[in-house]
């Protein structure tokens, strides 16, 4: 069974992943990376050239492929993917998902130390806020949440894991 990690961008999909994959053993995929590679050019670069609505058709495309991998694997979704009702179908049908939640404040400072974010490159807080709150409803779908506020990332992948072990999932589903 794959682990699917969905959150806010920034909510620390990638680096908690990164632990979580090599303290279960299993391999990590980022499908912004992917997608990058798929594209040969960032995301900023996607986003800029080719605009929101083509991307996202090739973010769902990305994750409904990797979906059908049989290895067990842990996967990094960009930010707004679960917003996707067909996203949202094959990853709970094909795996378990994993909301990282972080607080609103700490994803604003977080995502303003870093240029390669289009969608909130010149939003006031304001208007991540707003991005965030109209997201909570999608990200509140997730199987399990984990609170990742004043968490270091390899509390949250030990938490991650010992919450997919009361759900009866382990390493060799
Ligand atoms: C997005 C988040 C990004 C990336 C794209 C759009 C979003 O991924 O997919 O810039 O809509 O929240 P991260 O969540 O990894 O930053």
């Amino acid at each position: 069974m794959h682990v699917v990690l969905v959150g806010m961008m920034a909510s620390g999909k990638s680096s908690i992943g990164k632990v979580l994959s090599k303290t279960m053993n299993i391999p990590f995929l980022d499908i912004d990376k992917e997608i990058e590679f798929h594209e040969k050019r960032s995301i900023k670069s996607i986003f800029e050239n080719s605009g929101e609505r083509y991307f996202r058709k090739l973010e769902s495309k990305i994750i409904i492929e990797n979906l059908k991998e049989k290895k067990s694997t842990v996967i990094a979704l960009g930010g707004g993917a679960f917003l996707n009702a067909a996203v949202r179908k094959n990853v709970n049908e094909k795996s378990i998902s994993v909301w990282l939640d972080v607080n609103i404040e700490s994803i604003i400072t977080r995502v303003k130390k870093n240029q390669n974010r289009p969608l909130v490159e010149k939003k006031s807080d304001e208007e991540i806020k707003k991005i965030y709150e109209k997201r909570l409803k999608y990200y509140e779908m997730s199987k399990i949440h984990i609170d990742c506020n004043k968490k270091t990332k390899t509390e949250c992948a030990e938490e991650i894991i010992f919450k997919l072990k009361n759900t009866g999932i382990n390493e060799n589903n």
